[in-house]
């Protein structure tokens, strides 16, 4: 569940800090990319080494680097974030953020933070029975923060009581249901995915088609599904398994794919075409095989219809989102695709670029809309699912 999240995970000034090195690395093992932020307080705690080898990434503590000036951009990094994880978080910090002071990296990237935000709580038992304390998480928990209870127990002071930051393993499993949670966020929706190659019959053994293995739309069909959305599945030949929670619907040709397209779209309040259809067909089906003869053959081809370009022209309120395979003038023909289909975005992926585009694990998109577009860097074809759905998501709320 958390392979490819993007985590930042913030420290604060506590004794705690020493549990965060195991905290960082069951995310990074469990597949999560993780980025931490540290209070200057927290340095004294945990050293920034030991959390840099862990996460593989720099540590941010300052707004900027002092040697060469570069600037930490707190606003980059809460666009970034799947989830903003402070563990530990001093009584300090949470009364900080309950009241919007913003004098640390690690409190203005709460901030700016677009994602679910989670704390878990470390001080001492007095600390946290105070009216102040608790009144500072109430706020919190308001505001949508995600508290990680404190557990009971030996405390640093010397003294037994609540106030323990939770097991590592315990705030995992937290953040395992607050991705869980999210999500359901599309719970209520129905969304059809076309995905998979079209196959377009010469005779009873021959077909045109094309490469695609049906991986990307089966992602996206999947991640839809995890959401709580009802998805429809209109598939080409692929030899993947449906996606749990998915209605498959069998397909071959592209008119096939056409009629139960149209049929469909109707209920439903999206659509994502992701389908490699034929622009062609053979013009005439020959019933049985056709023979070699000595000379040189031709085939008649004539145009399919184009499925996503009769969904835009009748789209009402739904959301149509397209993809556009390229291999020169990439962002002109897509963007040309856009217009034409009536897309709401386009996902861009080109086969000139490494690692993207059919039958791989991987893709490299840019996602375009009327208002501009935003680059992804190679990525597995789910995280790139999660991403569009992530969009799909916005635009819906909006
Ligand atoms: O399946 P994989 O191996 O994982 O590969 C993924 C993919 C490369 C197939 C996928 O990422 C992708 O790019 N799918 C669209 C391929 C394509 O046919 O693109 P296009 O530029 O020709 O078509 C533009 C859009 O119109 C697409 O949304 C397509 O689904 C749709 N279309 C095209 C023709 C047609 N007759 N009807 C359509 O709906």
């Amino acid at each position: 569940m958390l392979k490819g999240k993007h985590i930042i995970l913030g420290i604060t000034g506590s004794i705690a800090a020493f549990k965060s090195a195991v905290l960082c690395r069951l995310l990074v093992s469990a597949g999560a990319e993780v980025k931490v932020v540290m209070t200057p307080l927290a340095k004294q705690f945990i050293t920034p080494l030991t959390m840099a080898t862990l996460s593989q990434h720099p540590i941010l503590v300052d707004f900027f680097n002092p040697e060469n000036g570069e600037w930490n951009s707190h606003v980059k990094l809460g666009e970034w974030a799947d989830l903003y994880l402070i563990a530990p978080a001093t009584a300090n910090t949470m009364a900080k953020m309950s009241a919007g002071v913003a004098d640390n990296l690690l409190l203005t990237t709460y901030l700016s933070a677009r994602c679910p935000v989670a704390v878990a709580p470390a001080m001492d038992l007095d600390m946290y029975a105070h009216v102040a304390t608790q009144r500072n998480m109430e706020q919190l928990r308001e505001d949508g923060v995600h508290i990680i209870e404190p557990g009971s127990g030996f405390l640093a002071s010397g003294l037994v009581g609540k106030g323990r930051m939770a097991e590592p393993e315990q705030i995992v499993a937290a953040v395992e249901h607050i991705f869980s949670e999210k999500k359901k966020s599309l719970e209520g929706k129905h969304f059809l995915v076309t995905a998979g190659a079209t196959i377009e019959a010469i005779d009873p053994v021959r077909f045109i088609s094309n490469h695609s293995s049906g991986k990307m739309g089966y992602a996206i069909a999947e991640s839809l599904a995890e959401r709580g959305a009802e998805v429809t599945l209109v598939s080409g030949r692929t030899a993947l398994a449906a996606p749990r929670n998915v209605r498959r619907i069998d397909v071959l040709s592209a008119e096939q794919m056409w009629q139960e397209c149209v049929a469909r779209f109707g209920e439903c309040d999206g659509a994502v075409m992701c389908a490699a259809v034929a622009d062609y067909t053979p013009a005439v089906v020959a019933e049985h095989k056709l023979k070699k003869g000595d000379g040189d053959m031709k085939i008649e081809l004539r145009r399919t219809k184009d499925i996503a370009a009769t969904l835009g022209a009748d789209k009402g309120g739904r959301l149509l989102v397209g993809f556009a395979m390229e291999t020169e003038c990439e962002m002109e023909h897509a963007e040309q695709k856009l217009q034409r289909k009536n897309f709401d975005f386009i996902v861009l992926n080109s086969l000139r670029e490494a690692g993207a585009g059919f039958r791989g694990d991987t893709n490299v998109v840019t996602l375009i809309d009327k208002q501009g577009s935003e680059s992804l860097p190679l990525m597995t074809k789910r995280e790139v699912a999660d991403r569009i759905v992530d969009k799909i998501e916005n635009l819906l709320t909006k």
